[in-house]
């Protein structure tokens, strides 16, 4: 699979596509192969195949109860009860658009407008919440349990047990560094408006870049690593690495600062490639990437020396004859071939996942973090929090202020080997959803 934009639906794995089944109605979805299917519903309702997925463009606050279903429904909670419904009806591999039908079949209202930002977990147990405080229905109530709340504490305590955690990381753990990120207020495709482009992120495309290899080389300094510096969160992964707790980085960045943290070959997955090499487009020579930067930071389009001196006077050439291009991967490029190689056995092995500095748009990269077990933790560590995937625990704000305190509560031990890390550093962790188990770490 090329790197792509994400999309809106996890229902594809391993590269094979999965359809689903549904009832115009938000009746409950069933997989098959692309047949009509229905799953046991009392003959209430019936399946019919069509192709609504979450990545159609729905409009919710279009949806409307049907008054049928709304009856049935609600005969089935008053004599089966809440449990045997949402058994019945909410299967593992329901849509969010689904329920959140459901969820209006049933007459209740939830406000269209933040449909977006809930995730199917949070919608699932809304709807829950609605059924279970439904006077009218008058239900004899079991509890209903979604299992323990992941604390920070019972975090801390796994890290300390755990022997191969999975790090995910993304532009954010270099931005103190003064390198930006792509897609904040202040990242990159934001200063691209100049080239004027139909969307910034065509400047990493490799179509339009062998088409005019002058636009990324027009840009590409702004992104250039700087020289010897490293941030805290790099130095964090490298003392999980010093501690045998290093499974592998899968990391987007392209800067190549995991290296020069030390995280070894064996530990690191440069998802997108980096800047570390280059290759020339036409005969295919590798150049150490230093030998270009001088060009990037000039704003040239660098060229083989090899392939010009085969071109003879007035020979035409396209325009991205010879051509180097920065070992980086384009969007409908390859991954490098290693990714392929060890995600299958590092997403089964690890016994931990802590994502960090990242918006996760980016596929195949975006969905790593839905293809962990469900008993393995899931820990983002992110400026911003990404509602539409499941972690256990969020820590929100700057990446180098979350591990400085996550080290900080271990104890010296895990003192991070960085200049600007400061053990006596002030920082809180205060809860800010309980329901996503979410949390701030910011320093007062
Ligand atoms: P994005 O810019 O999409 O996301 C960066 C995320 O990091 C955002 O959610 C920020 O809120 C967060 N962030 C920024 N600074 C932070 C900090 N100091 N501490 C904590 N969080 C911080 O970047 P990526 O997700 O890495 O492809 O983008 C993925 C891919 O898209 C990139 O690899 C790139 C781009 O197209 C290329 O190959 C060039």
């Amino acid at each position: 699979m090329s790197k792509t934009l994400k999309r809106h639906s996890n229902h594809e794995k391993g590269g094979k596509r999965i359809q689903y089944t549904t009832n115009p109605n938000g009746a409950p979805a069933s997989r098959s192969n692309n047949l009509t299917q229905s799953i046991p519903t009392n003959g209430i309702i019936t399946i019919v195949n069509s192709d609504l997925e979450d990545t159609m463009d729905l409009d919710i606050s279009q949806l409307k109860v049907n008054e049928q279903l709304k009856r049935k429904y609600r005969t089935l909670l008053k004599n089966k009860g809440i449990l045997e419904f949402l058994v019945m009806f909410i299967a593992p591999i329901m849509s969010k658009q689904q329920v959140y039908q459901m969820l209006i079949n049933l007459g209740y209202n939830h406000p269209p407008s933040k449909y977006k930002s809930v995730s199917i977990k949070k919608l699932v147990k809304i709807l829950a919440d609605f059924i279970i405080n439904d006077e009218s229905l008058k239900l004899t109530l079991p509890v209903i349990s979604f299992g323990p709340r992941y604390t920070v504490d019972k975090f801390l305590s796994d890290l300390t047990l755990c022997s191969r955690i999975l790090i995910v990381t993304g532009a954010g753990i270099s931005t103190s560094l003064g390198i930006p990120d792509f897609r904040s207020f202040s990242g990159l495709y934001a200063q691209l408006d100049h080239l004027r482009l139909e969307d910034p992120q065509h400047a990493f495309n490799f179509k339009i870049f062998n088409r005019n290899p002058q636009i990324f080389f027009s840009i590409a300094h702004l992104i250039l690593p700087p020289d010897g510096k490293v941030s805290i969160t790099h130095d964090f992964m490298k003392v999980l690495q010093s501690k045998n707790k290093l499974l592998k980085n899968y990391t987007q960045n392209i800067d190549n600062l995991e290296v020069k943290a030390g995280i070894t070959t064996d530990k690191l997955v440069q998802c997108h490639g980096s800047f570390a090499s280059a290759r020339c487009l036409s005969c295919f020579t590798k150049y150490p990437g230093s030998k270009i930067y001088s060009h990037i930071q000039q704003k040239i389009v660098p060229r083989c020396f090899n392939c010009y001196n085969r071109v003879k006077l007035n020979d035409e050439v396209s325009v991205n004859y010879g051509v180097i291009k920065p070992d980086i991967t384009f969007f409908g490029e390859d991954l490098p071939k290693l990714y392929y190689k060890s995600i299958k056995q590092d997403i089964s092995q690890c016994d931990m996942i802590i994502v960090i500095g990242t918006s996760l748009k980016v596929e195949p990269v975006a969905s790593i973090v839905d293809r962990v077990a469900k008993k393995v933790p899931k820990i983002l560590i992110n400026r911003d929090a990404i509602p539409d995937r499941d972690f256990d625990l969020t820590f929100l704000g700057d990446c180098d202020n979350v591990t400085s305190y996550i080290s900080q509560r271990l104890g010296s031990g895990w003192k991070i080997p960085n200049e600007r890390y400061n053990p006596q550093q002030k920082l809180t962790c205060e809860v800010t959803d309980l329901d996503e188990n979410i949390y701030r770490v910011s320093s007062p």
